[in-house]
Parts: C-alpha cells; sequence; structure tokens
C-alpha cells in the first residue's frame, strides 16, 4: 500500500512531536512509531530542561558549562544559537499544556546538575519527560491534519538506491521520497511517499547491554541513513549515565536523576568514603563523564558492582516531594532513600553524535531532516552537559520546522517507487539466533566499548563485531521481516560506526577515554579539524 504526505515523520518523541505541530498547519502529517506513541527516550526523562530563566544565570553562562562540558569539540555558534532560543522554545512547550514546577515566589523552580554553575533546569518532578510527551501527545491526537501510525516499524528511508541507481558517499546529491515502514499488527508492508522527510528516531541505549534508555532505543533512524549513504558522525561518544539504580536483570536500568546530587546527594563507595573529590574539585557535581569513569575506577579498584549515592542526611520531607517518583521506585525495592544509601552503577545513557545536520536541521540528503537524540548538530560535542538534550530536541524541530514549511512546495512525490521486496525470504528463523545474537552484541560493547577503551579492545570488538554482521546479514537475506532482526541489523550499524570513530580517535578526549592515548591531543580541537 502506498500512502502520500506532505509530511513523513519518523519517531514520536519530543522531536517528532514538536515538529509535527509545527508544520501541521501547512500540509497532511503521518507520524510512524513502532511503539504506542508515548513509547519513546522522552518519557524516560527525569532531570529536565536547560534554560537560562533569571539572573544570576546568563548566556554566557550557559554557554560555558556547554563548552567545558564538550571538551573542546562543541561547535561555539551552536551552542550560542541553542542557548538563546531555549527560553522561545520553553514557552510553546508551556502553551501545548506542559506544566514546570513552581516555586512559592512563583517563578520556575530551577533544578541544578553535573556541570551547570547555576540553577537551571526546569522540571516536572522527577518525571518531566512524561510530563512533556502527556503534553505533546495530547495536542498531536488533536490536530485534523496528522494522522499518528503506532505499531509501525520504519524500515529504510527510500532513496535514488530504490529506483535502480548506484549510490555512494560520492552521489553528489541523494534524495529522501519517504520511508518503507512494517505495520507490525498485520505484518503488511507500507510504502510512505513524502515531500519532506524528518527522522527522529532518537538514542541507541540498546547497542550496550547496561542502559536507562527504553527497548525502543536501538539507533533505528542513524542505521537507516548510515545504509543510505548519509553522513553520520561523532559516534564515539557514548554518554554513561553515572546513576542508574543498580538492580541486575531490570531492563532499562531505573536512572536516579543527577538532580539528586544538585539537591545534596553524594557518592560514596562500599566502604562509605567520599571519593569524587579525588577526580574533580566539582565532587560529586563535576560533569558526566568524569563522575562515570571516578565511578568505573572505585569499582575496580575495590572490586565492587555498585556504590552509593546518599541522600540520608538531606531533609526527607524535601526529599521526597523533590524525588516523588525515585522515592516509591527504591521503596519497592526495599530501600528508603531518607534512610539508606541507594546503590548506583553507571549505564548507556546518550549518544553526543548522530546524523550530521546542518542548523535547519538538514542531512546530507536532500529532502530529509533529521531532530532530537539522533543527530550530531554540534551543540554536545565530546560530552553533552545535563539536561541540553530536550532543548536540543526542540530547537532543531523549529528549525527543521521553519525550513521544510519554506521548501517543500517545491518537492513532489515520487511516485514510481517500487514496493519493499521480499521475494524470497522464508519463514522466520528461530527467535533464539536473534536474541542471542542481540545478547552477544550487548555483552561486547559493554566489555569493549564502553567507558574504558584500548586499541586492543577495540580490536577485539571490531573482529567480533565482523561475525555477528555476518551472521546477522545472513539470516537477514532468509528471513521474513520481523523487528526484532531488523533492529538488531540496526544496533550493528550503530556498533559498527562507534567502533569506527573510537579507533579513528588517536586521544582521549570527553566520552571516549583510551588507555592506549591517555591524553587529549589539542590539534584536534573543534577549530583545528
Ligand atoms: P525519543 O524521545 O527517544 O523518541 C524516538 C521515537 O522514535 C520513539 O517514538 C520511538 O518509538 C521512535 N522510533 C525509533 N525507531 C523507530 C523506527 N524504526 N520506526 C518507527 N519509530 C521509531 N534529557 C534531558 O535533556 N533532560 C533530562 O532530564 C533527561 N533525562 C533522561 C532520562 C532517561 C532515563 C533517559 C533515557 C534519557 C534522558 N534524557 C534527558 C535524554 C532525552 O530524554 C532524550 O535525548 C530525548 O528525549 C530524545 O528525544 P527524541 O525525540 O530525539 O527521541
Ligand atoms: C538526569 O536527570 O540525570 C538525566 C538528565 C539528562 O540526561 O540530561
Amino acid at each position: 500500500m502506498q500512502i502520500q504526505t506532505d509530511f513523513l515523520i519518523i519517531g514520536s518523541g519530543l522531536a517528532g512531536l514538536s515538529y509535527a505541530l509545527k508544520v501541521a498547519d501547512y500540509g497532511k502529517v503521518c507520524i510512524i512509531t513502532k511503539n504506542k506513541i508515548d513509547e519513546s527516550n522522552t518519557g524516560y526523562a527525569q532531570g529536565g530542561i536547560a534554560a537560562v530563566t533569571y539572573s544570576p544565570d546568563s548566556y554566557t553562562k550557559h554557554i560555558e558549562d556547554t563548552l567545558t562540558a564538550g571538551d573542546g569539540l562543541c561547535d561555539s555558534r551552536v551552542v550560542a544559537l541553542v542557548v538563546k532560543e531555549a527560553a522561545d522554545r520553553i514557552n510553546e512547550l508551556v502553551n501545548w499544556g506542559a506544566q514546570f514546577d513552581i516555586n512559592a515566589d512563583g517563578k520556575f523552580d530551577l533544578a541544578r546538575e553535573g556541570g551547570h554553575s547555576e540553577h537551571r533546569i526546569l522540571h516536572h518532578k522527577d518525571n518531566t519527560g512524561k510530563e512533556i510527551q502527556r503534553a505533546l501527545t495530547e495536542s498531536v491526537q488533536n490536530h485534523k491534519n496528522i494522522t499518528i501510525y503506532e505499531n509501525h516499524f520504519a524500515l529504510d528511508i527510500i532513496t535514488q538506491h530504490h529506483l535502480g541507481e548506484i549510490v555512494t558517499r560520492q552521489t553528489p546529491t541523494i534524495e529522501c521520497y519517504g520511508a518503507y515502514a512494517l505495520d507490525l499488527k498485520t505484518n503488511a508492508l507500507l510504502t510512505f511517499l513524502s515531500r519532506v522527510t524528518l527522522i527522529a528516531t532518537g538514542g541507541i541505549g540498546n547497542v550496550y547491554h547496561t542502559t536507562t534508555n527504553p527497548t525502543i532505543a536501538t539507533g533505528d533512524g542513524i542505521a537507516m541513513v548510515h545504509r543510505a549513504r548519509g553522513t553520520v558522525e561523532n559516534m564515539e561518544f557514548v554518554q554513561f549515565h553515572p546513576t542508574s539504580l543498580y538492580n541486575p536483570g531490570e531492563r532499562p536500568s531505573f536512572l536516579i536523576t543527577e538532580a539528586m546530587r544538585g539537591f545534596g546527594a553524594v557518592l560514596k563507595n562500599r566502604q562509605g568514603e567520599e571519593f569524587m573529590h579525588k577526580y574533580d574539585k566539582r565532587a560529586s557535581l563535576a560533569p558526566r563523564d568524569i563522575v562515570a569513569r571516578a565511578i568505573d575506577s572505585e569499582m575496580k579498584l575495590y572490586g565492587d558492582d555498585y556504590v552509593f549515592l546518599d541522600a540520608t542526611h538531606l531533609d526527607s520531607n524535601a526529599l521526597i516531594e523533590h524525588f516523588p517518583n525515585i522515592y516509591s521506585k527504591c521503596l519497592l525495592l526495599g530501600i528508603d532513600i531518607t534512610k539508606d544509601k541507594i546503590p548506583v552503577v553507571p549505564a548507556a545513557h546518550y549518544v553526543c553524535g548522530g546524523i550530521k545536520v546542518d542548523n535547519n536541521a538538514a542531512t546530507s540528503i536532500k529532502r530529509l531532516y533529521a531532530a532530537g537524540e539522533n543527530t550530531n548538530t554540534g551543540l554536545h560535542g565530546a560530552n553533552r552537559l545535563a539536561s541540553n538534550s530536550l532543548l536540543e530536541a526542540v530547537v532543531y524541530s523549529h528549525r527543521a520546522a521553519l525550513h521544510s514549511v519554506e521548501n517543500y512546495k517545491h518537492y513532489s512525490f515520487q511516485t514510481d517507487i517500487p514496493d519493499w521486496n521480499d521475494d524470497g525470504t522464508s519463514h522466520p528463523e528461530e527467535m533464539i539466533l536473534i536474541t542471542q545474537e542481540f545478547k552477544e552484541l550487548q555483552q561486547m560493547m559493554s566489555n569493549y566499548v564502553g567507558i574504558v577503551r584500548s586499541n586492543l579492545r577495540l580490536k577485539r570488538a571490531h573482529d567480533r563485531l565482523e561475525i555477528i554482521f555476518r551472521e546477522t546479514e545472513d539470516l537477514f537475506e532468509r528471513s521474513v521481516l520481523s523487528q526484532s532482526l531488523c533492529e538488531l541489523r540496526n544496533a550493528i550499524t550503530v556498533a559498527y560506526t562507534i567502533i569506527k570513530f573510537a579507533k579513528r580517535r588517536k586521544e582521549s578526549r570527553g566520552l571516549h577515554f583510551n588507555v592506549d592515548f591517555p591524553n587529549k591531543n589539542p590539534h584536534l580541537d573543534f577549530h583545528a579539524v
């Protein structure tokens, strides 16, 4: 079946939905999303969204903090642009119905997180993302021009490759005509033809064994663009959140927001010692890369599986008031955070790199935009500052919307696109083959391409990945399409890009730490590249 739409959106998190609301007054919009509309990384965000709101905070301070966290690889023009647009974009979120906590003075209640020199995080208790997702979902569901395709899995973007042309990375203009999708309920294959397409498929956490990301985060958009020969970059910078709840077997790992450290909780090792001051003068509020590495190092030093986050010295009522979800979740596991220290461990959380976009959110592929976590805008550089990603998503979706609305009429529908070719495929192979390959991939990435890397580990990872890749491609050739097999393929592609970029970087910087190149090479700073 073919469906024509002016604007095609893949993904229903903050990036996809905010773009939808902006373009929907200009034409027909279709949103493809592989699960329920509200299952996204966005819905899990806890801490909040960073923005300069009141003095003594200033643009200069937020810019400086972002650049410092990014460790020399941020594009300073992009940083300034995002920081300065924050207030306008947050007003729009409020107008769409998102509520942020207000203090006794009637002002936004601002939290503080690692790497921030000021309190500047607007939040809704400790489940900001759920509130934003709720507000946007309701607005989108009420818009007559928007059709939502839940449980539809985008397989690939359509380019001239599907018209039989040979497309390489040297092809001067690759063009996107829409996307193929699989209806997960009926197994029907759909061809969406669009004037313009936005990829907003979020993160990659499930490429790793332990992650805070929900299961939807398998890097599909990044893999699709890579397969279509678009530009993907900065992938070596995978952020591990320092404090996910240590609860072996739970997937995704439950996050203990950094805002709790901003509120006064401190990290201690299992011997009861505060250890962060040994690693950084900002102690528990140092940027994430430093805190995650410090925890990793303490755990290795003592052979422990976790460290503690201690909030027991804080006012109990205030703690419960600010972090009600964390309080209830921990209590369910027998941990009373007002009396007990919380066992925590780092977990894969966010990818700083992704699909390269310019300041209009345009990718290297014509008629294809990207926004949100699956992009590399230049904002995060080598390490994202906490709570800058919701902000980036909403700023770049806005920019994508402005540019799309200005240009979509210039593009007509490409009508001679063939249906997805599933000739020669048979019944699904045993699920065990797919799940086992996925587990191997996740273990291998966590062990060899995690917080601390080395040349040997990266080589091992590359060699192992080749085997997993060949076996999976073989399965893919022979099997009917299934979500799990497609996600495995995508995760392999993402792992490949992470390893490739990590091997290429002959230094340690931000989130990428290689024991064989322990120092930063200043010649590789952003402007020196
Ligand atoms: P997402 O919100 O992940 O949406 C992606 C969408 O794409 C989903 O709807 C998904 O189903 C869909 N999709 C994916 N693949 C396909 C496919 N093949 N076909 C169809 N649909 C597909 N950031 C902050 O700034 N502040 C925070 O406090 C914060 N806390 C966080 C806490 C947690 C636990 C996590 C996991 C992340 C947190 N982040 C935070 C990061 C932030 O939430 C994400 O970076 C951001 O929400 C990404 O938004 P997005 O729209 O790009 O992607
Ligand atoms: C958190 O609340 O600690 C997560 C914030 C983020 O990922 O930006």
